[in-house]
């Protein structure tokens, strides 16, 4: 047996070979245990095993970082106290793991379901909850422990390389769909890491930017979506951020770790880094950050001098160790669970099928251009993206999946026949680019180039006309971890919008439709071209099942129901933090920390937040400002009326009723949006109107209704003041928003709100100061 194997159920042996005085975890109390642990095993415990190169390459630590290859990280075992190696792996699409191994013939593929973008958009908590429930069944059966996932923080800007993970511009939607993953998967009995805690919003130099922010922006946006998914989600684990936050980075700020996370929000569980984050490993273990990721020498030999040489309390660091033990003793490694390596990918591939559906985004439907008429047989398939359709996003976020099922194989699945010669076309193109790109230098991990759209003749586009009974064309973008996205990469390349123009103008001069699928991880570019194509369906990146549920959706087996976690402005200027990000500015690759601090660039060394509060719609809202596609938005096959709206107050509870019927012709279901708009909002500098609840309605068949039950505590309406570091509700009528999106509010109802102040520490404070944004 290897050594990392062992676990409780194995204790009688490991006491035979380690003498009956060793405490045993599990079976002595935590504090024995940690009493009889020495220095060196204590610094070994909140280290981690490294990466090759990173840390000293002992027996111990080779066998244990091989548990499961291709996992990001391992704890340290100690056998002589039953302590076993438990393992963290990546991300939020799924398992990352290696798919294969040396010497073995056994396949390890993981499932890759929607990316997170995609999963906030379905709005559907209890969707999400049964995804993660799906994706943990993967980290169980193949032996991890804790994955490292959700990943939810806001999209501030378009641009942000990461985007694809994150959720939402939203906290209360972020937070709430976090914890829905978080339950989901933890009901596995494996663990969950949120990360990046906190505001982590950009990938341009992440390990050395100093994120500068109004303590009022931090609590109302950028760590409220944290707070709900720790009160609501209960994950075992945290993950620190990279960057620094008002100063000081995230890892070594016991402000932020112990002070807001556990004292403020009551979480009890463990902190770790991110890969290799931060600088000062005694200050991390006295900020409360339990766990150094994937682990060094020098962070282990800091620890051990930090205790020697009383720089660091020795209570502070069995504090740091009590909470890794804690979480130890939860895992299935430590229970000794039996993974069988072999997960049901066959099912989890129909979960990921259909909860992408369920993410995909209506973006227009003229002339009910959707579903696809019964007539419709022959499909020209138009964009590189059609044939080689991304599942995700790359870096750690990326799934080591066996196959991802293009919109060519989609549709073919679904009975329609995709025009042979043009696809042959492509496919030459595709293979030709591919090959170019090839030999292209490509640092590791960074996002594959896509190749450059092609250009189709005049004749070869008749020709598809002359064929085809409609023209489907597909816009694809990939973006990962270390790079920030480009302006152009927003918006259409020339090639696209020509693309565009000829095939919708061929199309429509033959009366026949064009549609354009979405193929992206993030905010693209809409309103120049929006006008074109009959209908647009933003399908995100929808997993290796993406082809299959993007053909769900146009034949109209499935009827779209979701809706943007997040504004599409009109130009990526639009967006107010855009002034502060780093735009077109080459990212930084380096993860080994060397050159932090090394200059004085603004948004590479330092970004300044000073939209403050007005992030995504509580900017364009409540500065009035044109959009493309508004927070919330989405359309559905079918329509909805909402009836009888009515609040009722009770003890500082706001009970908001409404019922929703459906309309139309076909089943669907609604994303319902409360708002609540506060009477000083303009005077007081608040948001015109801010998200508070949300819900979905179940499937409705046609003429069917759903009573809709929305609940907001008045606590939650209080904005943060920082003069006097407390929230605080201004007493007055209150707007209660009933909408369809941010932008279509169907009932508007009113209720006498209570003033209260609550007392919150005063932490985190920027350093310099920040010209805020103010209505
Ligand atoms: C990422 C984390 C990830 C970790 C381990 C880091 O580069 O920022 O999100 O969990 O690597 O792979």
């Amino acid at each position: 047996m290897k050594k990392q194997f062992f676990s409780a159920a194995v204790v009688a042996a490991a006491l035979c070979a380690c003498g009956p005085s060793a405490p045993q975890l599990g079976q002595a109390p935590i504090e024995d245990v940690i009493g009889a642990m020495t220095l060196e095993e204590k610094a070994h415990l909140v280290v981690g095993t490294g990466m090759a190169g990173s840390s000293g390459d002992s027996a111990v630590i080779g066998e244990t970082r091989n548990i499961v290859p291709g996992a990001a990280g391992t704890t340290y075992p100690i056998e002589r106290l039953g302590i076993p190696a438990v393992v963290l792996a990546d991300g939020p699409a799924g398992l990352r793991i290696n798919p294969t191994r040396e010497g073995d013939t056994a396949t390890y593929y993981c499932t890759h379901f929607p990316i997170g973008t995609l999963l906030a958009s379905t709005w559907n908590t209890d969707l999400v909850e049964s995804v993660g429930k799906s994706i943990g069944n993967e980290v169980l059966e193949y032996g991890a422990d804790v994955l490292l996932a959700p990943a939810l923080n806001i999209h501030r800007n378009p641009l942000c390389g990461r985007n694809f993970e994150y959720y939402s511009e939203d906290p209360v939607v972020s937070g709430k769909i976090a914890a829905a993953y978080v339950r989901g998967v933890q009901s596995n009995g494996v663990g969950t890491s949120i990360k990046h805690f906190a505001v982590n919003n950009q990938e341009t130099n992440r390990t050395g930017v100093d994120a500068r922010v109004s303590q009022r922006a931090l609590r109302e946006i950028y760590l409220k979506g944290f707070e709900i998914a720790v009160k609501e989600g209960k994950p075992w684990t945290v993950m620190s951020s990279y960057n620094y936050l008002n100063g000081i980075y995230t890892s070594e700020n016991p402000e932020l770790l112990n002070t807001m996370l556990r004292d403020e929000w009551g979480f009890t569980g463990m902190v770790m880094t991110d890969w290799f984050g931060g600088k000062d490993a005694v200050a991390q273990m006295k900020a409360g950050n339990d766990m150094l990721q994937p682990g060094t020498d020098k962070q282990y030999e800091a620890i051990i001098a930090g205790v020697n040489e009383d720089k660091l309390d020795v209570a502070v660091l069995d504090a740091n160790v009590k909470r890794i033990l804690e979480m130890i003793l939860q895992t299935p490694h430590f229970k000794g669970y039996k993974y069988s390596n072999k997960p049901d990918l066959k099912a989890h591939a129909a979960v990921t099928r259909q909860s992408a559906t369920e993410g995909m985004v209506l973006l227009k439907n003229q002339a009910n251009a959707l579903p696809l008429a019964k007539e419709v047989k022959n499909v020209a398939l138009f964009g590189c993206t059609s044939y080689d359709f991304v599942a995700g996003g790359t870096g750690s976020g990326n799934v080591n999946h066996a196959y991802v099922v293009s919109l060519l194989d989609g549709l073919k699945n679904a009975g329609y026949t995709v025009d042979e010669g043009l696809k042959n076309t492509y496919e030459t193109y595709i293979k030709a680019e591919q090959e170019r790109i090839a030999k292209q230098k490509k640092a590791w991990f960074m996002p594959d180039e896509r190749p450059v759209e092609m250009e189709l003749t005049t004749a070869q586009i008749q020709e598809q006309v002359a064929k085809n009974d409609v023209a489907l064309i597909t816009i694809g973008r990939t973006s990962g971890e270390f790079l920030d996205r480009k302006v152009a990469d927003f918006n259409l390349s020339k090639a696209e919008k020509q693309l565009l123009q000829n095939v919708t103008r061929a199309f429509h001069a033959a009366g026949k439709k064009a549609i354009v699928v979405l193929n992206i991880g993030d905010v693209i570019e809409t309103a120049s071209w929006k006008a074109m194509p009959d209908a647009i369906l933003c399908a995100w990146q929808a997993g290796q099942e993406g082809g299959n549920s993007v053909a769900d959706v146009l034949s109209g087996k499935a009827s779209p129901s979701g809706k943007l976690p997040m504004t599409f402005p009109v130009q990526f200027e639009d967006a107010a933090s855009s002034d502060n990000f780093p735009v077109d500015v080459e990212g930084n690759i380096d993860i080994t920390n060397k050159d932090l601090k090394k200059g004085n660039t603004r948004n590479v060394d330092y970004t300044d937040y000073e939209e403050d509060i007005y992030v995504g719609y509580r900017y364009f809202d409540s500065f009035n400002k044109q959009v493309s596609y508004p927070f919330g938005y989405g359309l559905s096959y079918t329509t909805f009326k909402y009836d009888n709206p009515t609040i009722e107050a009770s003890n500082g509870l706001y009970t908001v009723r409404v019922d929703v019927t459906n309309t139309g012709k076909v089943s669907g279901k609604e994303v319902v949006q409360l708002y609540v708009s506060a009477p000083d909002a303009a005077k007081a500098n608040k948001p015109a109107k801010e998200l508070k609840a949300f819900a979905k309605t179940a499937e409705l068949k046609p003429g069917e209704k759903a009573s809709i039950v929305l609940t907001v505590n008045a606590k939650d309406l209080a904005s943060f003041d920082a003069a006097t570091s407390s929230w605080t509700v201004s007493e007055g009528e209150y707007k209660f928003l009933v909408g369809a999106s941010s932008r279509d509010i169907k009932a508007t109802l009113k209720a006498n709100v209570a003033a209260s102040t609550e007392k919150a520490n005063d932490i985190l404070k920027p350093q310099q100061e920040l010209k805020l944004l103010k209505r």
